[in-house]
């Protein structure tokens, strides 16, 4: 039933996205592929691991469905969960055209009702990165749980992977990074450019880099 319903939404998503050019008849039947495992692909897309998504009971993960401005048919999602690494979806899960969402290692958990915005936005986790619920992430939004590199002082390499917590109802800008070890609280917007490197007060508005608490949002729709 479920099922149903979420496979009425591909297809009206795909009608609509065709419209304005951003999506060929041929994406829409090659995005059935995963339906059973609840992952629906409207366009483009390079998707590896999809056997270590796991989509709770009533969710779904839509990669490339919406109708985005930005993309055009041509842009390609990456969705990849490495052997040993997990990506959970607590409820529906929307990743747009063109994100990069690379899992190699640990597990990565979003919430119901989380909108990624395509082109150019990154998550990658080594560790850990858990997003909340109903949160929005602008495009070419960074969200790293590790440095890639590790620094040696005196002698000692210092910690380059640490966990991401995102609260829910959280917004980040366009061109917003947040760093390894971060906790981002509920209803906290990160403004566009910012660089966060130390946890967020929930309802907090932070700019800046590093980011700084700049004011706060009652809430943002
Ligand atoms: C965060 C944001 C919503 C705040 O808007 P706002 O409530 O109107 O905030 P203000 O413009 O009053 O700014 C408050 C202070 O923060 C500073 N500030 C706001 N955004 C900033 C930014 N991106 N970088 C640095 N400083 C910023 C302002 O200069 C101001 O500083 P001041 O008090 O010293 O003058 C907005 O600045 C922003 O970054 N929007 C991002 C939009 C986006 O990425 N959309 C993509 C679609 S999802």
């Amino acid at each position: 039933m479920a099922e149903q319903s979420e496979f009425d939404t591909y297809r009206t998503a795909m009608r609509s996205l065709r419209g304005v050019h951003e999506t060929s008849a041929r994406a829409f039947y090659t995005g059935l592929r995963h339906r059973r495992r609840r992952i629906w692909i409207g366009s483009r897309t390079v998707l590896d691991g999809a056997q270590r998504i796991a989509v709770s009971e009533g969710g779904a993960l839509r990669i490339g469905l919406g109708s985005f401005g930005l993309s055009s048919e041509h842009d390609t999602s990456v969705v990849r969960v490495r052997e040993g690494a997990s990506f959970v979806c607590e409820g529906v899960v929307s990743l747009q055209r063109g994100v990069r969402v690379v899992v190699d290692g640990g597990r990565l958990s979003i919430g119901h009702g989380t909108n990624v915005n395509g082109v150019g936005t990154k998550l990658l986790c080594a560790q850990e990165i858990t997003i909340g619920q109903w949160c929005t992430f602008s495009w070419d939004v960074q969200v790293l749980d590790n440095d890639f590199h590790a620094i040696t002082v005196d002698g000692v390499a210092q910690p380059s992977v640490a966990p991401v917590r995102i609260g829910d109802r959280v917004w980040v800008g366009t061109r917003a990074v947040v760093l390894k070890g971060v906790t981002i609280g509920d209803g906290a917007v990160v403004a566009a450019g910012a660089v966060v490197t130390k946890d967020v007060p929930a309802g907090a508005v932070v700019a800046g880099i590093p980011a700084k608490v700049v004011g706060r949002a009652d809430s943002w729709a």
